[in-house]
Formats: C-alpha cells, structure tokens, sequence
C-alpha cells in the first residue's frame, strides 16, 4: 500500500476516536492558516462514533466555524428531505444540528448534499460540482467502504473519471443498506442515488477512508492487494490519489 498509510486499531473507538481528533486537527490548520475548511462526509455505520466525537471537539473548541464547509457524498433519489431514512436527515440529525447547537457560528447554510427530491437530477449534480470548485475544492474527504468495493455509491462499473451524477444502486448494496437502515425492508430502499464521482472525490487534497468490522474484511484485503485501479472494485480508484490515510480495526 505504497500511496496509503494505514492505521490498525484495537477497537473501533480507539479508530474512531483517532480519525476524529485528526480531523479536528487538520480544520483548525485550514481555519486558522487558510480561514477555511472543507470537509467531505460520507454516510452509512462507519463514520458515526468519528463524528459524535469530533462535535465534541469541536464544540469545545473556541474555533470560528463561519468559513468551515461540509460536503456530503451522496444522496438517495426520490426520498423527501424530511424522510427520516434520507441522508439529509441523516446528516442534519448526526452532524449538522448537534454541531450548531454545540458552536452556533457554524452556518447550516454551509452543509452541503445533492437533493434526491430535485426535479432536473442533470442541473443538480452540475450545480453540486460547481459549488465544490467555488468552495476551492474539499480539503479532506471521509469515505466508508462497501462491501463491494464501491465508495459513496460509485458501484462496480464506475469510471475512475466519473464525475457528480445520478446511478442505479446495486442489488447488494440495497440488500445490506435495507437491513442497516430501513427494517430489511428493500422495497423501501431506492434503487438510485445521486453521488460524487470518483473523479470528484480524487480532487479531494487528502482522503481519509475509515474501514470497521468483519464484514469489511474481504473487501478490505482485496484493495490492500491490488497494484492496479479496477473499476470491477471502486475502491482501487484510491490509488491513483497521493494522500490517503486508512483507519482500521481489521488486523
Ligand atoms: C453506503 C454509502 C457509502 C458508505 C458505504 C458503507 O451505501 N453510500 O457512502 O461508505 O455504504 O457504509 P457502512 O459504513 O454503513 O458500512
């Protein structure tokens, strides 16, 4: 893993805790040196101790958080905003809002994540790129893995260049999505998705890909041995970027 520093944790609190503290580090560089940060956030089981803990920090901190962004990855198509099993509501409830409570100068207006309720799916993934380049770009992109290698929900398939658009979300994705998070139920679970592209999330400055439990394992091991990107498996994609860290609890 020449292009990856891969850091192995004992539980996936202590990955969690150190991915977050990380994080923090790295947007009180960019506010204090730049007066901006741009987070990417991914969704989905993985991140989510990460980013309780890092509201923490950044709640404790007196950082000003006026010139601080976030970027989401992806977003289901066809699920309103206030359909609890969205990611915006996902994301209002698990970062957004605890983080405005916790340090009001951060601006709501500031988290960012396609709408899956949008008419026009080619104007939003367009208008959603040109956001990222107004901002200058995501100074550090957290991702998640899929069991099948695909990063946001760039699937088996995915071109390396591909950018913000709307895709057809695998079977076993909607599988393992339906019994995390809509009560087994795949018939709840959208078929499409609007996501960054692979090519959107190698323009990220630095990637922090968080990678948790035995389920991940296979997966796991299969980009850890592979030289050359592969669209059969997303996650290879990684490889042609120059700063990603992996935080693990897979040994
Ligand atoms: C979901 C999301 C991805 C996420 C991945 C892994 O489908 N689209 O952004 O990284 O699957 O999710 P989890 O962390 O729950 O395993």
């Amino acid at each position: 893993m020449d292009n990856m520093e891969i850091k192995t944790f004992s539980s996936y609190e202590d990955l969690s805790r150190t991915a977050a503290q990380e994080t923090f580090d790295a947007i009180k560089h960019g506010l204090t040196n730049d007066n901006k940060f741009v987070l990417g956030l991914a969704t989905g089981a993985t991140p989510v101790a990460m980013y309780r803990i890092l509201i923490q920090l950044l709640s404790e901190s007196t950082l000003d958080l006026s010139q601080f962004y976030t970027f989401n990855l992806d977003e289901y198509v066809g699920l309103t905003r206030d359909n609890p099993r969205s990611y915006y509501a996902e994301m209002m409830e698990q970062f957004w809002k605890p983080l405005k409570d916790n340090n009001p100068t951060f601006n709501l207006d500031h988290g960012n994540i396609p709408n899956g309720e949008t008419f026009d799916t080619e104007i939003e993934c367009n208008t959603y790129e040109e956001i990222i380049k107004q901002v200058g770009g995501i100074d550090l992109q957290i991702l998640g893995l899929g069991t099948n290698g695909h990063i946001a929900f760039n699937e088996p398939g995915s071109a390396g260049d591909s950018r913000t658009r709307v895709v057809a979300i695998d079977e076993e994705t909607r599988k393992v999505n339906a019994e995390k998070f809509f009560d087994g139920d795949i018939s709840k679970v959208p078929t499409q998705a609007i996501t960054m592209g692979i090519g959107t999330i190698l323009e990220a400055k630095n990637i922090s890909l968080l990678v948790s439990g035995e389920s991940k394992r296979e997966i796991f091991d299969k980009l850890k041995n592979t030289t050359e990107p592969t669209a059969d498996n997303p996650s290879t994609f990684l490889r042609n970027h120059p700063r990603v860290t992996v935080y693990t609890d897979i040994a």
